[in-house]
């Protein structure tokens, strides 16, 4: 597999060099590395090659900055991180819609944001294709950030220490739509998840990483599951329906409400479930509480609808037994190393 690295030595060097230069924003001495992106082993190629937007150390730092500023929002209270939270894989921990400015609801749960640069596609009903062209959803979403770009913009440009990172990245001292969407692309590009248990096992299934039961459990798995949900990104990034009713007052038609076709209705982006045990509640409107009822969902609580997919259909056959199993593999996933990486936490003020 090819391997990409980036290594950004220079700007990490020459923070060490000037120590007295480098400004408490910047992360912790003791966290200094090198920001790179690596295709895991055995991985596909990633959708997103930063081809035309290089990874650079200032980049994902401007970018990281982005995703944590409040200033976002028309109201100054609302982030990208207020919704994506690093303890919950960048999913917004224990609620079920999204909560916006003036705490507006919307209708649906916000995605963990892990591994985005395999991702063909953005949000549960695939309406955005390209990760640069995402964020300006949520920050002009009424119920989410509620600001204009133009507003963006002049906030930013106001800021002599943003002026300074963008002429650092981009050769220029001025923040526009594309700077902003490019350096937030470095940073989710570069949030990548590879090192849960189950990684640890698939690389080296006999060394002992996985109890029995996981190992039943994984078997289930991928006698029952990981055909959406493929390994090694727990997704294949289609549209499917897994037999979730409509709710009644939203009904949320999932892809055909970009497609605007009768067979995509109630079809939703198959999601990842890396870090799976750390991002409930769960499915696009949040409405399943823990993983134990999502695979009772599976056996016993599958709609019968017209697109409702045939390898649910029915439901799933399953013992109490197995769907321990199950949910002991789910639990597998989580990558506790991702969820702490002082890289991707809010930087300090
Ligand atoms: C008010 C809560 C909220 C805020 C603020 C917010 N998001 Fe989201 N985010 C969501 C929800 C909900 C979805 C799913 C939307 C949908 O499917 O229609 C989502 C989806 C996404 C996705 C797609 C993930 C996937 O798997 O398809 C990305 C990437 C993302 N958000 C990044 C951002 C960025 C960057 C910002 C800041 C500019 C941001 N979000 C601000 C709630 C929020
Ligand atoms: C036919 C394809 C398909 C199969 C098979 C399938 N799923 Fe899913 N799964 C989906 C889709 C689509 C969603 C999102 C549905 C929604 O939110 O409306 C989903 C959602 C989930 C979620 C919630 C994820 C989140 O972030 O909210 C979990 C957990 C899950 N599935 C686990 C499983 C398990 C365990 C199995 C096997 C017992 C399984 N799935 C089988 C398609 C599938």
């Amino acid at each position: 597999m090819k391997k990409v690295t980036v290594l950004i030595v220079v700007a990490v060097l020459s923070c060490m060099v000037w120590l007295e230069g480098c400004k408490k924003d910047q992360i912790d001495p003791r966290s200094w590395r090198p920001v790179s992106f690596e295709v895991p082993k055995g991985w596909p190629q990633p959708a997103y090659t930063f081809a035309n937007n290089p990874l650079t150390f200032d980049g994902f730092e401007l970018g990281r900055k982005l995703f944590y500023d409040m200033r976002l929002s028309r109201d100054n209270t609302v982030s990208c991180g207020s919704c994506h939270q690093q303890v919950a894989s960048f999913a917004h921990f224990d609620h079920d819609i999204s909560h916006g400015i003036e705490n507006r609801l919307g209708t649906r749960n916000s995605p963990m944001l892990a591994n985005m640069a395999w991702n063909t596609s953005f949000f549960w009903d695939g309406g955005v294709n390209h990760l640069e062209s995402q964020p300006i959803a949520p920050i002009q979403n009424h119920l989410e950030m509620d600001m204009t770009m133009p507003e963006v913009i002049d906030r930013l440009n106001a800021d002599a220490d943003y002026r300074s990172r963008f002429k650092k990245v981009f050769g220029i001292d001025t923040a526009n739509s594309q700077r902003v969407f490019r350096s937030m692309a470095q940073f989710m590009a570069a949030m990548v998840s590879s090192n849960s248990k189950y990684d640890k096992y698939a690389a080296n299934p006999g060394a002992g990483y996985f109890s029995e039961q996981e190992v039943r459990g994984l078997t289930l798995f991928r006698q029952h599951c990981a055909s959406c949900h493929k390994e090694p990104l727990f997704s294949d990034f289609s549209f499917r329906n897994n037999g979730l009713l409509p709710k009644p007052g939203v009904n949320d038609s999932g892809r055909a409400h970009i497609t605007g076709l009768a067979e995509d209705r109630y079809k939703f982006k198959v999601p990842s479930l890396r870090n799976i045990a750390v991002t409930r509640p769960y499915m696009h409107d949040g409405r399943v509480a823990t993983l134990a009822d999502v695979v009772e969902h599976y056996r016993s609580g599958v709609a019968a609808m017209a697109t409702t997919d045939a390898l649910v259909a029915g439901g799933v056959v399953m013992t109490e037994n197995e769907k321990r199993d199950i949910i002991s593999f789910l639990e597998t996933l989580t990558d506790s190393t991702f969820i702490t990486n002082p890289l991707f936490a809010e930087p300090a003020k």
